[in-house]
């Protein structure tokens, strides 16, 4: 078994082995990814892939805490981070680190992971200096949807200038890894040679120091949603229509259960009928 990972181990990694990483929300998954992967993440993207919302804009710190929870039980290894909730680290740096000090107290998770860059440098630096780890996640950033008006690519031409200057920032903030979402290859390069902390990229480019993808999205659990920097390892969707369509005719055909799905008793102990 791998030896347990910690903020500043994968800190260490800046340049070296990329670092694997994947979204996990229950504890089977979480036992699957952990024998792979060095960082796992309980994404606020679980509103969208679990529990059927339009965005991530309705999942609160309950929901976090839920599902955080369910993860830690199934970790060993994996470095474990929480997503902070839209709503929960915005207003200022002191309430960032109540809600991510009760999201480490509740869960045992090692570290969060707040959407921003420029404007949350002041938040990381106060959580860092306060014990909490800090990973970043700037690019697209899917909680200001309706501010940037759709989950479109972000620092294209002349707005590579802005994600260039949010990675710095969190850099400097001490945030021991950035996410970046869904920006042209070129940026995500130069970021990832500018900058002093690992780079993990969605969306952006092999160059970055690691990689994460929401582990429904390439399990392919979703039939309907195939975004482009989505790569495929599977199609448990289409196994499990499949195998939900072979019950319901087994059923319906009494095929199912089978003399080898039911419990035997002498006869005489049930009366006859009539
Ligand atoms: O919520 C999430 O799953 C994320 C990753 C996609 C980076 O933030
Ligand atoms: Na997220």
């Amino acid at each position: 078994p791998r030896p347990p990972q910690s903020p500043p181990a994968i800190l260490a990694r800046k340049g070296g082995q990329p670092i694997v990483c994947l979204t996990a929300y229950t504890t089977p998954i979480a036992q699957l990814v952990d024998n792979h992967c060095d960082l796992v993440l309980v994404g606020d993207s679980v509103g969208m892939v679990l529990h059927g919302l339009p965005n991530t804009l309705g999942v609160d710190l309950d929901m976090m805490i839920m599902h955080g929870r369910a993860v830690r039980r199934g970790l060993k290894s994996a470095l474990m981070v929480v997503d902070l909730p839209f709503g929960a680290y915005e207003q200022s740096p002191e309430q960032a680190f109540h809600n991510a000090a009760t999201l480490m107290r509740e869960t045992g998770c090692d570290a969060v992971k707040l959407e921003g860059g420029v404007h949350m440098a002041e938040t990381i630096a106060f959580l860092t200096r306060r014990s909490i780890p800090v990973m970043a996640h700037i690019g697209l950033t899917p909680q200001s949807v309706h501010t940037i008006g759709g989950y479109k690519v972000q620092g294209r031409g002349a707005d590579a200038h802005a994600i260039l200057r949010d990675a710095q920032a969190v850099s400097e903030a001490g945030a021991f890894a950035v996410v970046i979402e869904k920006v042209p290859d070129i940026l995500a390069r130069r970021i990832t040679s500018d900058i002093d902390i690992p780079t993990i990229g969605i969306g952006a480019s092999a160059a970055c120091d690691g990689q994460i993808l929401v582990v429904d999205d390439m399990l392919g659990m979703f039939a309907d949603f195939r975004p482009k920097f989505v790569k495929r390892y599977a199609d448990l969707a289409g196994d499990a229509d499949k195998a939900i369509a072979a019950y319901a005719e087994d059923v319906r055909s009494r095929r199912f259960p089978a003399a080898e799905h039911v419990f035997g008793d002498v006869p005489a102990s049930v009366p006859d009928a009539g």
